[in-house]
């Protein structure tokens, strides 16, 4: 102990007490602080604090690390590894949302506990001179502690104590600035170099043992290492095909099962006559395709197909589908307007299933035929 004077401290026994103390040592002291075991509310005003701008160093982490994980995800998605997920756009800002908000609360957070910790607290640090004091012991136990720094431009041993005696402290005490701590400063080789190879020791022993004691001694027929075979893993290398992916694409012009293949948008020309109805005219077709009619059709095309749409005006009335030209028409050329659409007329493939068109298709051969009958219906 050097005779070095740090600070005068007094103590208190109840947070009136101290806040009161405070509040009377800020008329005249700058350079001073207080010492509670537990947060006292207010005492950030009592002590003359104006606010804190450590909100900034939120703010601008977060806004920046949200920025940069934007331009994470859009290298990603874009440029890197473009992947659909459930067939939406490859840049989906609203899917990212999640990402983008927990990225801000997280770095922001953590960063800002950092600050506080290491550059507004100066922490780690051995040196502070209450370390080992009566003065610490009590403030973080059971009283209420302030002291005034001897670098204050107005201080003066006689009338701080002074003060402290009027406002009722208790253990008025001087604290001294230990030579040895500030020499040691904020260095860490204050853990002693036995210290830190005790510990690494215990690290390399356990770990040693637990990769030995897993590897070479437990042995688990018939269980053994299934998980080291040669299989296809999915984003990984795999060097069985040419271009080393394991997703394979299938086979170009590969048909899944079930699947009728159907031209493009806008290949009208010459596809469709080739194409018969994949639906055999059951009741229950007809059913379907009367139903869906009704709600998909009815509205524009009328009831029966005359094109006497109860929208009345509201939109341009469509063709009849009793024309020569819709008569005529291969059931393929209809289908091919319910899923594509024909000027106007918008496409109604995210509407209906396939199947769906399909049945709408007999319904709608039905319908012509009931105006037009042959003699052979008739009979
Ligand atoms: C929003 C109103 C509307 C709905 C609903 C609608 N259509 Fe149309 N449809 C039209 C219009 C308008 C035309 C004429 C388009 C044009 O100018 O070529 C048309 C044309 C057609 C044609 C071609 C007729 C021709 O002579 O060129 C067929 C076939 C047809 N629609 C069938 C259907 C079927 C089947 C449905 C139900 C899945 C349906 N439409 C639903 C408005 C509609």
């Amino acid at each position: 102990m050097s005779n070095q004077l740090y600070a005068l401290s007094g103590q208190f026994e109840t947070p009136d007490e101290i806040m009161h103390a405070a509040e009377e040592v800020n008329k005249k002291y700058k350079q001073y602080d207080v010492n509670t075991p537990y947060p006292v509310h207010g005492m950030d005003g009592a002590m003359g604090m104006g606010e804190s701008p450590i909100g900034w160093v939120t703010l601008v982490v977060g806004t920046t690390c949200m920025l940069l994980m934007l331009c994470f995800i859009a290298w990603i998605q874009l440029v890197d590894y473009p992947t659909t997920f459930a067939g939406k756009p490859d840049f989906n800002l609203p899917g990212y949302v999640p990402i983008l908000f927990e990225t801000t609360i997280l770095t922001g957070a953590v960063t800002t506990v950092l600050t506080l910790l290491f550059v507004v607290c100066g922490l780690p640090n051995n040196a502070h001179p209450i370390h080992d004091t009566n003065y610490a012991k009590r403030t973080s136990d059971d009283r209420f502690g302030i002291y005034v720094e001897a670098k204050d431009p107005a201080f003066n041993e006689a009338e701080v104590r002074q003060l402290f005696e009027q406002l009722g402290a208790k253990d008025i005490a001087p604290i001294y600035i230990d030579a040895e701590e500030v020499a040691a400063g904020k260095n860490m080789s204050v853990l002693k170099p036995q210290f830190i190879g005790f510990a690494a020791t215990v690290v390399l022993v356990i770990s040693g043992a637990a990769y030995f004691g897993l590897n070479h001694m437990v042995f688990l027929p018939p269980y053994n290492w299934m998980s080291v075979q040669p299989k296809v893993v999915p984003q990984k290398t795999n060097t069985v095909f040419k271009n080393g992916v394991s997703m394979q694409l299938p086979v170009e012009g590969t048909i899944a099962r079930g699947f009728i293949p159907y031209a493009k948008v806008g290949a009208k020309e010459g596809f469709g006559q080739s194409m018969a109805n994949p639906l055999d005219p059951t009741a229950e077709v007809f059913a379907l395709g009367e139903q869906k009619y009704l709600t998909m059709c009815s509205a524009c095309h009328g009831n029966y197909g005359q094109g006497d749409s109860r929208l009345n005006g509201q939109y341009p009335a469509p063709p009849s589908l009793h024309s020569k030209k819709a008569v005529e028409w291969a059931d393929a050329e209809i289908y091919h307007v319910i899923t594509n659409g024909q000027n106007i007329m918008p496409s109604y493939a995210k509407q209906l299933t396939r199947d769906e068109r399909w049945a709408i298709v007999h319904y709608v051969r039905a319908l012509q035929r009931s105006l037009n009958p042959k003699e052979t219906d008739v009979q």
